[in-house]
C-alpha cells in the first residue's frame, strides 16, 4: 500500500510546486509584454462590430458572414478590445475615411499566442491613404520568413504587407 502512495503525494508535491505562480502587478509591462500581452477583455460579434461600425470600420468578406468557425467569413467574434480600439486609433492618426478589416477571429489561419483566432490579428485592405501611412510613420524591420515587408509601430503592433492586404498583429 504505502509503496502506490508515496509515489503519488510525491507527484502531487511536485506538481503543485511546478504549477505556475501568478504574474504580480508591479511587474513592468515590456517584461509581461513578451508573452501575453493586453489583449484586454474579448469582445462579441454584436458589440464590435458596432463600434468599429460607429468610427467608420466595416469588414468584408468572401462569404459575407461572421462566423468565427467558417473561414469564409470574418469574424470579430471575441477580438481583445485592444484590437478594435488600435484599428481605430490607426484609421484616426492616418485620416482616413474608410477602413475595411477583411479577417478576423476565424478560423484558416496560423494559430498561437498573438494570432487571429485569439483576437490579436486583423488583416486591412491596403488602401493608399493606409499604405501611405503605414510606409511614412512605422519603422521597417526585417522581412518575414515568408517575404512578406513589415513595418513595426512605436506600440511594438507589427504590420506585414501579404500582397493582397495588411496581416496587423497587435500585441
Ligand atoms: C461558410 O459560409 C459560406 C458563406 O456563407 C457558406 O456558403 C458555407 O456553407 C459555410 N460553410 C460552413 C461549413 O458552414
Amino acid at each position: 500500500m504505502k509503496f502506490t502512495i508515496i509515489p503519488f503525494l510525491l507527484f502531487s508535491v511536485l506538481g503543485a510546486l511546478a504549477a505556475p505562480t501568478p504574474m504580480p502587478d508591479d511587474v513592468p509591462r515590456d517584461l509581461v509584454h513578451l508573452e501575453a500581452r493586453s489583449c484586454g477583455a474579448k469582445m462579441s460579434q454584436a458589440d464590435a462590430a458596432a463600434k468599429l461600425k460607429a468610427n467608420g470600420i466595416t469588414t468584408s468578406s468572401s462569404g459575407g458572414c461572421s462566423t468565427k468557425s467558417n473561414a469564409s467569413c470574418t469574424s470579430l467574434s471575441q477580438i481583445c478590445t485592444n484590437t478594435v480600439n488600435t484599428v481605430i486609433t490607426l484609421k484616426k492618426a492616418a485620416g482616413l475615411k474608410s477602413l475595411i478589416i477583411t479577417g478576423g477571429t476565424e478560423v484558416g489561419h496560423a494559430s498561437g499566442t498573438n494570432s487571429h483566432s485569439n483576437g490579436h490579428k486583423v488583416d486591412l485592405r491596403h488602401s493608399t491613404g493606409l499604405d501611405k501611412y503605414i510606409h511614412s510613420t512605422f519603422k521597417k524591420i526585417a522581412t518575414r520568413s515568408d517575404g512578406a515587408i513589415q513595418f513595426k509601430a512605436a506600440s511594438g503592433n507589427i504590420y506585414a504587407d501579404e500582397g493582397s492586404h495588411w496581416d496587423v498583429t497587435i500585441f
